[in-house]
């Protein structure tokens, strides 16, 4: 088939933003157009500091979006200029009329109202999305779904285009993204698996290849799977769902823990010295949170539900239900050991992202936490999240506030402000600067990714050299374009941008707090017995703490 020259990558998110940057890098020759309908994002995107943190990814936009010089592994003598490739805009007409391939990279949230409610896929978007797609692509445009969608869509899709434009010949992909936030760049530079669905005809393997050969420019072939659209769409959802019931069955583990004095960390290593269990996914905790893990089990078990299969709906809904139950155990775990009474008592919240290294808010593990202890009309929860911004964080906990409690709940920007005078600290994330063993001094971060990443550019003229995966490249700086009025990053006084923040200093902590100092550990990640020197009292989910009481 001709080759791809023009891909419009509609949704410029967690997904979209980042394949379209490590598309772009591999293949030089192909214009990658990101589409977003929200202007601010897109103005973002555009700048130096980008919606979304992820290690590295500024290097790729740089190279991309502003162009460079590329001095390879084997000719490193004669530089070549690479032309910008990547380019963010909200003129989804023009980029869909071009393009000869289009991925959907749209959000596809679990449906909270009629048929399906908190199971089932909300398709608003994502067929507002093929509707556009369907107005103004030329024919024989090849449309990928990136997004993680329900099984069938492709033929959706497909009915969805004849409706609109009979008789135009398009061919429909499924091609799943199984990045994690976090690590999104590396995941894509090096994906363990690239899997592309398509119809088992001549113009849907035709359609594949050339799919295929974008990816080919830096992922082994042998690590390109093809099959069909189908099994590719449920693929998706099995992969998920099989990593949170690992993080499920493991966190039932530590409930049994509790109640016994065994130790779940314990448990997790020696299960996991099996190479037929393996050792990751294994660690308990609040559970899992993040955009997909439970909305895809929900939409796997939606799907069995509708297929008249009622025992495979509940077998996986129970992956959820358990999910739930462990963080609502452990708010109710902080409530008892504080005597049943939090009224006029500080709690302060380290760590809201759903995880270590993203400042991703969506479906926080806090959310819960903090909606049960409001219940107990505390006189404060006091949040401390440096990757996050103050007002994505206000945001997610909107549906759990109210006229009462409102003014209850701060966002600190400092970890000692959030803490002092506090009677129980609530560790929430994995983030490392909470595992630091006590005592250590402050100003020596031990992170890996200190580099300038999401610093605003320089301002000087000089070329930077920038390192991706073996290839040198020279950037000028003064080629970049710069933040506009509005950027969060450069109104917050903390740059979030590095993910490399300051090891909190857990004797500082201790000495502004209230005695009892209660430290609750819903990760997994604090070191129980130096704690306990400082003079803690450390309660955890299924691990060994001198106050374990068993119940
Ligand atoms: P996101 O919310 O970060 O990004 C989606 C973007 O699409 C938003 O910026 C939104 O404004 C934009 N958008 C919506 N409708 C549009 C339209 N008609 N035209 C242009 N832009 C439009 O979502 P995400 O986290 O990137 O997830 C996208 C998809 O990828 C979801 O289906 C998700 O399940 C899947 N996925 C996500 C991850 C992850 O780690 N976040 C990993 C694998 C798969
Ligand atoms: C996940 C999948 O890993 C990825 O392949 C898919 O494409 C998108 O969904 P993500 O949600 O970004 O990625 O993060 P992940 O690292 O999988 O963690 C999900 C949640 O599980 C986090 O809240 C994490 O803290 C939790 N978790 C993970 C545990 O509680 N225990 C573990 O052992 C591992």
């Amino acid at each position: 088939g001709t080759p791809v020259r023009h891909i419009a990558v509609v949704g410029a998110g967690y997904v979209g933003g980042p394949t379209a940057a490590v598309i772009a890098l591999h293949n030089p020759h192909i214009r990658v157009e990101v589409l977003d309908k929200d202007q601010r994002r897109v103005r973002r995107w555009n700048s130096p500091h980008l919606p979304i943190h992820e290690s590295s990814l500024i290097d790729i936009v740089r190279v991309t979006r502003d162009g460079a010089s590329l001095s390879s592994r084997d000719n490193s003598n004669v530089p070549t200029d690479r032309l910008p490739n990547l380019f963010f805009t909200t003129d989804s007409q023009a980029s869909l009329a071009k393009a000869d391939m289009v991925m959907m990279a749209v959000n596809t949230p679990t449906k909270t109202f009629g048929i399906g409610a908190g199971r089932a896929t909300n398709m608003t978007t994502f067929d507002a999305a093929v509707k556009e797609v369907a107005l103004y692509a030329r024919p024989g445009t090849i449309i990928v779904e990136k997004s993680t969608v329900p099984c069938g869509t492709a033929q959706r899709v497909r009915q969805m285009l004849d409706a609109v434009r009979p008789g135009t010949p398009f061919e429909i992909l499924s091609n799943p993204e199984f990045l994690s936030e976090g690590s999104a760049v590396r995941n894509l530079l090096h994906p363990d698996r690239v899997l592309i669905g398509s119809a088992k005809t001549p113009s849907g393997r035709r359609a594949a290849d050339a799919l295929a050969s974008v990816y080919a420019a830096w992922v082994p072939r042998s690590r390109i799977l093809e099959v069909d659209a189908w099994s590719s769409e449920l693929a998706k959802l099995v992969s998920n769902a099989m990593l949170a019931q690992r993080i499920s069955s493991i966190n039932s583990i530590s409930a049994i823990c509790d109640r016994t004095g065994a130790d779940v960390d314990e448990i997790a290593r020696s299960a996991g010295l099996d190479p037929r269990i393996g050792p990751q996914f294994l660690k308990a905790g609040l559970g899992f949170g993040g955009s997909c893990f439970r909305k895809d089990i929900a939409s796997l078990t939606y799907l069995a539900e509708s297929l008249g299969l009622p025992e495979v709906a509940h077998y996986w809904s129970q992956v959820n239900s358990m999910n739930d139950w462990q963080r609502d155990r452990f708010a109710h775990k902080v409530i008892h050991r504080m005597e049943e009474n939090l009224v006029g008592k500080k709690i302060a919240i380290l760590g809201f992202a759903f995880k270590k290294n993203t400042g991703d808010t969506r479906e926080s593990l806090a959310v819960d936490v903090i909606r049960v202890l409001l219940q107990e009309r505390p006189g404060e929860i006091a949040i401390f999240d440096p990757c996050c911004l103050s007002e994505d964080i206000m945001r997610e906990l909107e549906p759990v506030l109210d006229a009462n409690n409102r003014e209850r709940v701060h966002v600190y920007t400092d970890a000692y402000q959030a803490c002092e005078q506090a009677n129980a600290v609530v560790v929430v994330n994995d983030s490392d600067p909470f595992k630091q063993a006590p005592g250590r001094k402050l100003g020596k971060s031990n992170s890996k990714n200190a580099s300038t990443e999401q610093q605003p550019f320089e301002t000087n003229d000089m070329a930077k050299e920038i390192h991706i995966d073996g290839s040198r490249f020279s950037y000028h700086p003064t080629q970049s374009p710069i933040c506009a009025e509005d950027c969060p990053d450069c109104q917050s006084t903390k740059s979030r941008g590095t993910m490399s923040i300051e090891p909190v200093e857990w004797a500082r902590i201790a000495y502004g707090m209230k005695e009892p100092r209660w430290a609750f550990d819903g990760r997994g990640v604090l070191d129980v017995s130096e704690m306990e020197k400082l003079g803690f009292r450390v309660d955890t989910l299924g691990r060994h703490t001198a106050s374990r009481d068993f119940n």
